[in-house]
Order: structure tokens, then sequence, then C-alpha cells
């Protein structure tokens, strides 16, 4: 599908993928992607670092605004509230319009949906993942247990850290979940178990996939998380959309 085509509003799609590779080379754009956004994303892209990250944020931010004109079919001047998680949302709130974004090392995501909370996580596959970190906060007995003697381990990890964080952020709570308390089995991750105030578990729908140098993950309790429409771009395409 062409970058920019409209697509979405006239059938009830449930969600929609949004992609933007980013990295070298697109800094002369970083003028461009910051036109697209508020004064207050302006203001938190200015406070970054490295130019890397700035970059990044305004890409991912771009995309959002992008991503909610294509699933709207208008062009608006999107606001955004957070809550005390800081997950944000629309402020006001359009047709039960949800949103949730994720950036990383060389590629952003935004998922929309109208069904419902989602939540989207990307992460790059040249992290290495902190083994004790892993041992001690993320995994669950269970899921170490068939992670033992695993080929191809560093891999496996990334994977279900990233399709836990996706459960996190689709409940909104976050890190501030006990994510050893997110079971998930097998390579392509199942969710076996989660905190009873999120539950049943065999409401919730994870999607995960290797996407390139990046694992992405879906989840919501909103009906499919696997995306029904996705529309990739580079940088460029995005500022000419
Ligand atoms: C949300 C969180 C998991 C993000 O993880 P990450 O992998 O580092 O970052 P990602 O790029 O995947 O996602 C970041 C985006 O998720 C969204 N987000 C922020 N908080 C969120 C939450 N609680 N739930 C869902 N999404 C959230 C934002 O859009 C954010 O991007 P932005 O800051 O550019 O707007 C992590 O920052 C977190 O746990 N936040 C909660 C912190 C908290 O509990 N705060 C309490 C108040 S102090």
């Amino acid at each position: 599908m062409a970058a920019g085509a409209i697509f979405g509003h006239s059938a009830p799609v449930a969600i929609q993928l949004f992609l933007c590779t980013v990295g070298p080379g697109d800094e002369p754009h970083l003028s461009g992607l910051l036109a697209r956004l508020d004064e207050a994303e302006r203001d938190r892209a200015s406070r970054f670092m490295f130019e890397r990250d700035r970059l990044t944020y305004a890409a991912a931010h771009a995309l959002l605004r992008h991503a909610l004109d294509q699933v709207a079919g208008v062009q608006r001047p999107w606001r955004f509230a957070a809550d005390a998680y800081g997950k944000p949302s629309l402020d006001p709130s359009l047709d039960g319009m949800c949103f949730n974004l994720s950036h990383t090392d060389g590629l952003v995501a935004v998922a929309v949906s109208r069904r419902g909370d989602i939540g989207v996580d990307a992460e790059s596959i040249a992290r290495a993942p902190d083994e004790s970190t892993f041992t001690n906060l993320v995994l669950a007995p269970e899921e170490l247990a068939e992670l033992e003697g695993c080929a191809d381990r560093p891999n496996r990890l990334l994977r279900i850290w990233v399709a836990k964080e996706a459960i996190a952020k689709a409940i909104g709570l976050g890190l501030s979940l006990p994510v050893k308390q997110i079971v998930l089995r097998g390579e392509m991750p199942r969710l076996i178990a989660l905190p009873e105030a999120h539950g049943p578990t065999g409401a919730w729908s994870l999607h995960s996939e290797r996407y390139g140098l990046h694992w992405l993950a879906l989840a919501t309790r909103h009906g499919e998380a696997t995306p029904a429409l996705r529309i990739a771009m580079t940088v460029e395409q995005l500022l000419a959309a």
C-alpha cells in the first residue's frame, strides 16, 4: 500500500498499525517532523540530550498524528492527556479511538484501535537482554524452565520482553505492573496468566512478530491484536504524506 494512503474510515477495521523506520541520514528531516508537533511535544523533544533520541521521538509523534488523521479520516490538531501512569489518550476522546506508540532505535510504531485499549511495543534485536534483570524481575518460574537450554535464548528473552511490555502498556500501568506476573508460553508467545485484576487471560489477544531488525508486539483485550491493516513508511514518506 502506498505511503499516505487513506483507509479505515469506511470499514469498521479493528487495529491499524503504522510503522516508520528512522535512523542515520534522517537528521535533515528533524525540523520537518518538529513542525508537525504541538508546543508541548516540541518542548519535550528539545529536552533530549542526543539528537538521535530527539529524532526518534519527533518521528513517533509525527507518525501518531498522521495515524490519527488517517483513521479518523480528517486532519485535526490532536490534543492529548495522560493519566497518572503516563498513558496518553485523546483529549477529548473521539469515537472511542484508542492508540499506543513505541519508539526504539531505528523504528517507531503506532497502533490505533476503535475497540478499546491497546498496547504496542518495539525493540531492536541488537539490544542485549540483561540476564540477571530477566531472571529476577521479568521471567516467571515456568518461563525460566521453558527457556532452560534454549539455543537462541537472547532472542527469546527479547521477544518475551516486548510481548510483556505490550500487555503492560495495554493495561496502562506500564512497568508499574509486576511483569513477572504476566506469564507467557511458547516461541510464539501465548498468554497463560496475569494478575487477576486484568484477566481473564482468554479475553486477551497477543500478536508478536519479527519486523526487520526489531521485535514487535501488540496486545488488547478488545478483539484481535493482529493488525487488520498496516502501513510502513520512511521518514521522508511520512513528511510527504
Ligand atoms: C510505558 C513504559 C512501559 C514505556 O516503555 P518503553 O519501552 O521505554 O518505551 P516505548 O517507546 O515502548 O513507549 C513509550 C510510549 O508509551 C506511552 N506510554 C507512557 N506511559 C504509558 C503507560 N503507562 N501505559 C501505556 N503507554 C504509555 C507514551 O506514548 C510513550 O511515548 P511518549 O513518552 O513519547 O509519549 C514505561 O515508560 C513505564 O512503565 N511507564 C510508567 C511509569 C509509571 O508508572 N509512572 C507513574 C507515574 S510517576
